[in-house]
């Protein structure tokens, strides 16, 4: 299950292409995903096929006999968690995937306990990974290390996937793909995800996620993406960019409440000041207009829903928590299912599960 042609591709080529360039280098013949490094990778197809996968498996999982089926399945290969960054939910939901299926896992969660340390280069420790395991899955602080790995990994004498968990300020993948998972659950019996408004709010200059959610909603028809945030968090142009581009109706506000009403749902974030220049200097941004809490609450629809990456701090008063439109989190227990289903399909297990599911439930 080699993806197409990266072997003949030196990193220089690989890296000066467009992301959009990149994708069909990225997955397996069938079109299934090999690498799972950007949002860009998915389109509407692979999106429903991945959804669907995760509702089945969801199902299967009800049962003992489910759950003895699906602990089977991938349980002759092996996953390397290597997350050079905190991670509570992101972690703990792959290790869930990876237990679901039977796929045993190593780990590396502080690079002052591996070889690192003694001063082995970065690509040498995920080569010697590579030597043990059949999949890594990683986070980082450094844009594009997940991508440098994966053209190395697919040049090295034994190839495998690479997920991307989180790389620096830039793409967050498989949280886009829970957070569309919740969105297409929250909708489906509204008409399905299409002709909503999306509301991002917060840290929209250093949130991956925000950044990885917007370019996957494209896939979607009339999508309407608002970016609600003070003026130094507002959201990058590249991101902007792509919905021109794309002729996504869009705009950016920094009037919350008057924006509220509009929602079908709000993406809340927090502000990521660990990536502040000085030290402080996010404490100087005025972002209590920002956040959400009961007076908020009586401005949203009855069917919108609000969401959050987590983890949250005052962004969402805990107020709000007991709400049905609180979905926080039923989102995070998505990232479980989604990401199983990713795990499952990347390593060629979709149609085994189409099938139990189809004789079974
Ligand atoms: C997010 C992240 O790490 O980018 N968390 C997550 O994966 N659920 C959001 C954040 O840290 O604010």
């Amino acid at each position: 299950m080699r993806p197409r042609r990266l072997l003949d591709i030196s990193w220089g080529e690989f890296d000066a292409m467009s992301v959009e360039q990149k994708a069909p280098y990225l997955v397996q013949s069938d079109g299934t995903p090999y690498h799972t490094l950007f949002a860009q990778q998915f389109d509407l197809a692979l999106l429903e096929r991945l959804t669907h996968l995760a509702t089945e498996i969801r199902g299967i999982a009800k049962t003992r006999a489910g759950m003895g089926f699906l602990r089977e399945l991938v349980c002759h290969k092996r996953a390397m968690l290597y997350f050079s960054q905190p991670s509570s939910r992101t972690f703990l939901s792959f290790l869930s995937a990876c237990q679901i299926l039977g796929v045993q896992t190593g780990e590396v969660r502080d690079t002052s306990t591996s070889s690192e340390f003694k001063g082995e280069s970065r690509e040498d420790s995920v080569r010697t990974f590579s030597s043990y395991f059949d999949m890594i899955i990683m986070r980082t602080p450094e844009k594009g290390l997940a991508e440098h790995t994966a053209w190395a990994m697919s040049n090295s004498e034994r190839p495998i996937p690479i997920i991307n968990a989180g790389s620096g300020q830039d793409q967050h993948p498989t949280q886009a793909l829970l957070d569309v998972y919740t969105l297409v659950r929250s909708f489906e019996h509204l008409g399905g995800l299409r002709n909503r408004t999306v509301v991002f709010v917060g840290d929209l200059a250093r949130g991956r996620t925000v950044r990885s959610l917007s370019r996957l909603l494209t896939n979607y028809p009339n999508i309407r993406q608002i970016f609600v945030a003070p003026a130094p968090l507002q959201i990058g142009e590249d991101v902007l960019d792509n919905l021109r581009n794309k002729g996504v109706t869009h705009y950016c506000s920094d009037d919350f409440q008057a924006v509220i009403p509009e929602a079908d749902a709000i993406y809340m974030t927090r502000v990521q000041d660990e990536w502040d220049k000085q030290k402080g200097d996010s404490a100087r941004i005025d972002i209590a207009r920002f956040h959400f809490g009961l007076e908020q609450l009586k401005l949203l629809r009855p069917h919108a829903i609000l969401m959050h990456p987590l983890p949250r701090r005052e962004e969402i008063s805990t107020a709000v928590d007991h709400d049905p439109r609180a979905m926080y989190w039923r989102q995070m227990r998505n990232g479980m299912w989604i990401r199983t289903a990713l795990i499952a399909m990347t390593f060629g297990c979709d149609k085994r599960i189409h099938e139990y599911h189809r004789q079974n439930l």
